[in-house]
């Protein structure tokens, strides 16, 4: 695995950093069928929750003019069937997986993440934080102080299994911004533990959709069941490069902590862009509902690009943004 792409993200191997997001490649491999999993860098599973999930009512997935809009609602298969059903087929899936939880209390990521962690062959957790906490009707990713409760809660749950936390893009830094929520994942206080004897997250995904909403002005309704969505594709794409920036320079360097960047990769040349401003890997979403084998292109562009860069790996533009 010596190649210009190998990476080390927090400690687990992969064979190049471009990774399948959350969501956009069905619950586990099912993206197989249409593209060769061993050349990616891991897939991430759907996000699971304690129950299973119908979802919202259709239409749950809407094209737009720069990218898509998406209320799928979570819906999973929940905790009991993914053990029974999915989590012994991980181990002969073709390429790292990382497990996605979601939850609407601290005690229901706490669960998923405890069951994770009995997989061997999953090295990993995200935790998607975009949701709503129940009992303070806030998502656990706009509010620092809860932030920094889940990821003890969930840090002291684990093993052996790596700690990722996805937050929301925040943009506009009223009450808190992406800092604020970075600093509460890789710092949420209390001591040291889990694999690599951190307090907090092993490393961030940036980012999250961000909500959006389309009108069909004919009929004047929503295009989207849920009328509201999480918008994704390349009109997110520099909110999210500024935002790994933002992260990269004021806390994950100086803490060590690898960033993914996650929004509007559907080249190489974002995915490089993600690399600059300091994300050590990145994730692929909305391009593979366009075109499946976009992640497999975006890793042969960025081997390329790091040789005309002349940098050894692609490890030393991380961050090297010219400023
Ligand atoms: C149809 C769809 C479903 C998604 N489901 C999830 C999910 O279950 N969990 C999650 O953390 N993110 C989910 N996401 C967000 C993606 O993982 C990703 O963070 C986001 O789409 C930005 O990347 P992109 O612009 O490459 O799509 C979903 C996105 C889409 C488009």
């Amino acid at each position: 695995m010596d190649t210009p792409l190998a990476t080390d993200l927090a400690g687990i191997r992969l064979r190049n950093p471009v990774l399948l997001a959350a969501g956009t490649a069905g619950t586990l491999d099912e993206m197989a069928d249409v593209l060769d999993l061993s050349r990616v860098g891991a897939v991430v599973t759907k996000s699971i929750t304690p129950e299973p999930r119908a979802g919202n009512p259709p239409m749950r997935v809407a094209p737009v003019k720069a990218g898509m809009l998406n209320a799928v609602g979570l819906a999973n298969v929940g905790i009991e069937h993914f053990i029974e059903y999915v989590a012994p087929r991980i181990a002969a899936t073709p390429t790292t997986v990382i497990g996605s939880a979601a939850g609407f209390s601290i005690d229901d990521y706490v669960r998923i993440a405890a069951e994770f962690d009995e997989i061997e062959a999953m090295p990993a957790v995200e935790l998607n934080v975009s949701c709503p906490n129940v009992s303070h009707g806030v998502e656990f990713g706009a509010d620092p102080t809860l932030l920094a409760d889940l990821v003890r809660a969930v840090r002291a749950v684990l093993t052996h299994t790596r700690l990722i936390v996805k937050l929301p893009p925040v943009s506009v830094g009223t009450p808190h911004t992406i800092v604020d929520l970075a600093r509460a994942a890789i710092e949420p206080g209390g001591a040291p533990a889990g694999p690599n004897s951190r307090p907090g997250a092993d490393a961030l995904t940036l980012c999250n959709t961000t909500p959006g909403m389309a009108i069909n002005v004919r009929t004047r309704r929503p295009l989207l069941g849920n009328t509201t969505g999480g918008l994704s594709g390349p009109a997110v794409h520099n909110i999210v490069v500024r935002l790994v920036h933002l992260t990269h320079t004021a806390i994950a360097r100086d803490t060590g902590t690898p960033i993914i960047g996650a929004g509007g990769v559907m080249r190489w040349d974002d995915a490089a862009e993600l690399i600059l401003a300091g994300a050590s890997a990145v994730q692929v979403g909305t391009a593979l509902f366009a075109d499946p084998a976009a992640p497999v292109r975006v890793a042969r562009g960025l081997e390329k690009w790091v040789r005309t860069q002349d940098a050894g790996s692609l490890a030393d533009l991380v961050g090297a943004v010219a400023l």
